[in-house]
């Protein structure tokens, strides 16, 4: 757990409280949790349901581990201690868009259980949706879609997902796709439907 190191500091709450936002956008803010493997999907997924749900007129955005990592967490590289960082940074983020009224979107391996349950924690109940990308570490390398499984290997990054750091996997998660065998569309609309049933869309 990260401490706080300000004091002297308060909660501020405005008028416009977190239910009338969901009421002005029709659907409820809530945090789509995708992790899994380099090369297992999430991103990709997370872009099909963002279109999808745009197409039926919800706001919907995706945090993307790459993007990421090119701004808000630049210094952070790939020790455990920097991924949690990672993790923790994105959950926060996510939370606020989520009390935003935004159904947000998170694609990062996230490979450790306990980060991802801290970023959990962060929101009310059903309002963190955990889906596992799964896929085999095989077919992952075979795609290996920038090349890095392929370095990996051959020594040049260290401690990468996989193959020289572990991948946890979720023990209890709202969904588990499977991209090895469930095609694109078929995985976005799966995803669609759980928002539909759980009364996140209507
Ligand atoms: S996480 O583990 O902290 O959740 P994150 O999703 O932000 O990782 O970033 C993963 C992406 O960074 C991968 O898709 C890959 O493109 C790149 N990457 C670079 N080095 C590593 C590494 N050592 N392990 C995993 N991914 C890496």
């Amino acid at each position: 757990m990260t401490t706080q190191k300000a004091t002297n500091i308060t909660w501020h709450e405005g008028d416009v409280t977190n239910k009338d936002r969901e009421q002005l956008l029709e659907q409820k803010g809530v945090v789509i949790w995708f992790t899994g493997l380099s090369g297992s999907g999430k991103s990709t997924l997370a872009r099909a349901v963002e279109k999808e749900l745009f197409k039926l007129g919800h706001a919907v955005y995706v945090l993307d581990g790459d993007n990421i990592r090119h701004g808000l967490n630049k210094n952070l590289g790939f020790s455990p201690e920097d991924r949690a960082e990672n993790i923790r940074r994105i959950g926060e983020v996510a939370k606020l868009f989520a009390d935003a009224g935004i159904i947000t979107m998170t694609a990062f391996i996230s490979p450790y259980r306990n980060d991802r349950n801290q970023a959990r924690a962060l929101l009310p109940e059903k309002r963190f949706i955990e889906i596992y990308v799964k896929v085999s570490l095989e077919i992952a390398e075979e795609r290996d879609p920038k090349g890095l499984y392929k370095k990996a290997r051959a020594g040049e990054i260290k401690e990468f997902t996989g193959i020289s750091a572990p991948y946890e996997e979720p023990i209890n998660p709202e969904l588990i796709i499977d991209t090895g065998v469930t095609d694109l569309e078929k995985s976005a609309r799966i995803v669609v439907e759980y928002l539909k049933q759980n009364s996140v869309i209507n």
